[in-house]
């Protein structure tokens, strides 16, 4: 898989913070069934390597990806738990030399022309755009496709089921991403009834 094809797995990758590994196998079949087999486990949590191999070793058919890759040695860990895919909030000279080298598509954060420019220059045209929201939404995303026709973008931070369409609507955006599909309290309480719920109105955002 290449990192553009990763847009093409479902119109919206879960993002997933974790507390607790046991609920990450119940948490990805809850998704897949909801129509969303791509799921990014954020580094936020001691519990988020864990999950991610869990989630590997038990949910073949999800495509279970690392986010929050901060640091050089987040690339090497995540890959090595089982992680099929790499997202980072932005991104260093180091930080993508890192994510190259485990030879998994990455999404690489940029929040503007210059970050964006810098990365075609490599050849890198799938991006997540970060923090979507605060950094100016659709409308600054949809003035980035006229100068950067190659880019295509999984904006994410501040997506929500009532701004995802006008994301999805555009043409440099592959997919989008965000935290609301697993609220953390439905997940404490093992409601992955409500998750998968969720799961199903995101993925009707565009019909398969
Ligand atoms: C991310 O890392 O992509 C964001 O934290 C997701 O932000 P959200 O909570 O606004 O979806």
């Amino acid at each position: 898989m290449i990192a553009d094809e990763l847009f093409d797995l479902a119109p919206v990758i879960p993002v997933v913070v974790l507390d607790d590994a046991d609920a990450a196998v119940p948490l990805a079949r809850a998704l897949l069934a909801g129509g969303l087999p791509a799921i990014e486990v954020t580094l936020r949590t001691p519990a988020a390597l864990e999950a991610i191999a869990l989630i590997a070793a038990e949910v073949p058919d999800a495509v279970v990806g690392a986010g929050t890759v901060v640091r050089p040695e987040d690339a090497e860990r995540s890959a090595a738990a089982g992680a099929r895919f790499l997202v980072s909030p932005g991104c260093t000279e180091r930080l993508r030399a890192a994510m190259l080298a485990t030879r998994l598509p990455f999404l690489p954060g940029v929040a503007t022309a210059s970050e964006a420019i810098a990365l075609l220059e490599d050849g890198v045209t799938a991006m997540k755009f970060f923090p979507a929201g605060p950094a100016g939404g659709p409308a600054y995303l949809k003035a980035l496709a006229g100068p950067l026709p190659r880019a295509r973008f999984c904006p994410t931070g501040g997506v929500t089921p009532r701004n995802a369409a006008e994301y999805l609507a555009l043409d440099n955006v592959g997919c989008v991403g965000g935290t609301w599909l697993t609220p953390r309290d439905a997940v404490r309480a093992g409601d992955f009834d409500r998750v998968r719920a969720l799961a199903a109105e995101a993925a009707a955002l565009r019909p398969a």
